[in-house]
């Protein structure tokens, strides 16, 4: 079986091909680091796919013994038996640089400690407004010669300071050596969506505007902020999630097929599904907060950022017009669970149908994958009815899943793109909510625990209403 990522590695040949032989982890003291990075990377010891340098940086006043307990921490946290070996050569494989992001001696030091790599990875898990000035800093100070950047996520702010991000990074890297994270493009439950639509050729008849009614996904999470105010103050639902994750699953949904197995045809049927959907009307926008979120610490007392946010878009395409995909995502909801359903038209019969279209249901997580059909049958019995069956196409709950994070990772440090986010993407991507960031429009405060402000109920009216995740 062809891997799709072996014709997506950079061809033999240019500098582009060479594996990173340091890893730069900035923010290597910071919650993401901790939740997901740490993780990941022991995972990628164990596999035997990282032995190279791994230094993280971080305020000044800390030392190697710090960061490998904080790495220690955070692998004990995940649960489960711990492979001592793994985590004693992950150890081996830490240095702290200590230092701020604003000075320069911080760079040099970096320097001296990437001592003879000369194809490191820059791995910027920092918040956003960190980003241009790091870039300028590694520039100066050398850091960046046959270097790989990853940025992490909301990349920018609104549309013009992506563009001035993009302009920034283009002026001392190529496009090859930029990768822009979204962990939901390693997902093995969202790329299931890609080859559930295109491994089989049951689904292509029926996937378009004809057969399909509606296509909504909901990412709810049960947690609040967990103390990150301060960044989700300056962010909101919207930048946090919609404008990257959520867009993300749009596009794999409604893509056409990827014309050959290089990086880029993926990544042009992304783009051009971004560039089908109109800049979003604030009509279609209802966002809400939860009760409670303004007495958060780092959140401003009169905080007028939302929690949750659903919307209604269309994209126009000769697939999918007048097809309504609806996006609803939120903190402190009922459930942690993240689901697309794709509801079909009814058939003609009344009698025979029920009261249930068919529709398909992907499970996004957390923890399982799954996809399901739910179809109408006879009810068992005299009477002549019909009943809603789930065919399962999919459940599993992979012990071996790779984490997005280590995916992501392992292809960045091969120079592998296909699965980061170009900047034609991320710039159609920010086009799309620009209208509705900001506090446009009235915000609906909920109580923790719902679904949410009953005013979302009416971007659904017409479609039976919102399903919510299993
Ligand atoms: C992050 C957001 O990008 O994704 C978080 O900043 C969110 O607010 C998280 O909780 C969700 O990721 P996952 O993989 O747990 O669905």
């Amino acid at each position: 079986m062809p891997d799709l990522r072996h014709g997506c590695r950079p061809q033999s040949g240019s500098e582009d091909t060479r594996r990173s032989d340091a890893l730069v982890l900035f923010g290597a003291m910071g919650d993401l680091a901790h939740k997901k990075v740490f993780p990941a990377l022991y995972h990628m010891v164990q596999r035997g796919h990282l032995d190279v340098p791994v230094i993280g940086v971080a305020k000044a006043g800390r030392t190697d013994e710090h960061l490998k307990e904080r790495a220690r921490d955070s692998v004990r946290q995940q649960g489960g038996n711990i492979d001592a070996d793994a985590l004693t050569k992950l150890l081996s494989l830490l240095h702290y640089v200590g230092g701020d992001y604003q000075q320069p001696v911080t760079f040099d030091r970096l320097k001296k400690a990437l001592g003879a790599a000369c194809c490191p990875t820059h791995y910027l898990a920092i918040p956003p407004d960190l980003f241009m000035s790091v870039v300028e800093s590694l520039t100066h100070s050398d850091c960046l010669k046959g270097a790989r950047v990853i940025v992490e996520k909301p990349f920018g702010h609104d549309l013009a300071s992506a563009q001035q991000l993009n302009a920034a990074l283009h002026a001392v890297l190529p496009e090859s050596r930029i990768f822009r994270i979204d962990h939901y493009l390693g997902k093995e439950a969202v790329l299931n969506v890609l080859f559930f639509r295109f491994a089989n050729s049951f689904l292509e008849p029926i996937w378009n505007r004809n057969y399909v009614e509606s296509v909504q996904i909901t990412m709810a999470e049960k947690f609040g902020i967990e103390g990150r105010g301060k960044f989700y103050d300056d962010t909101g639902a919207i930048r946090d999630v919609v404008e990257n994750h959520m867009l993300q699953v749009v596009a794999f949904l409604a893509m056409e097929a990827p014309t050959g197995l290089h990086c880029n045809s993926i990544r042009d049927e992304q783009v051009k599904v971004f560039r089908t959907i109109q800049p979003l009307d604030p009509k279609h926008l209802v966002r809400g907060q939860f009760k409670g979120y303004k007495n958060e610490k780092g959140v401003a007392p009169n905080s007028q950022v939302e929690t949750f946010a659903a919307v209604r878009l269309e994209i126009q395409s000769w697939r999918w017009s007048g097809v309504p995909f609806l996006i609803r995502a939120g903190k402190c909801l009922p459930v942690t669970a993240t689901e697309v359903l794709v509801k079909l038209r009814r058939p003609p019969l009344d009698a025979l149908a029920g009261s249930t279209s068919n529709y398909f249901r992907f499970r996004l997580g957390p923890g399982d994958v799954s996809i399901s059909l739910g179809a109408q049958i006879k009810h068992p019995g005299e009477e002549l009815v019909s009943m809603l069956a789930k065919l399962t196409a999919v459940e599993q709950q992979c012990a071996d899943e790779v984490d997005a994070y280590e995916r992501l990772l392992g292809d960045a440090m091969h120079g592998d793109a296909m699965l980061f986010v170009r900047e034609d993407a991320v710039e159609a991507a920010w086009a799309i909510v620009e209208p509705i960031l900001g506090s446009s429009g009235p915000l609906y405060s909920y109580e923790a625990g719902s679904w949410g402000p009953h005013q979302a109920d009416r971007l659904v009216a017409d479609l039976g209403g919102w399903h919510s995740p299993e």
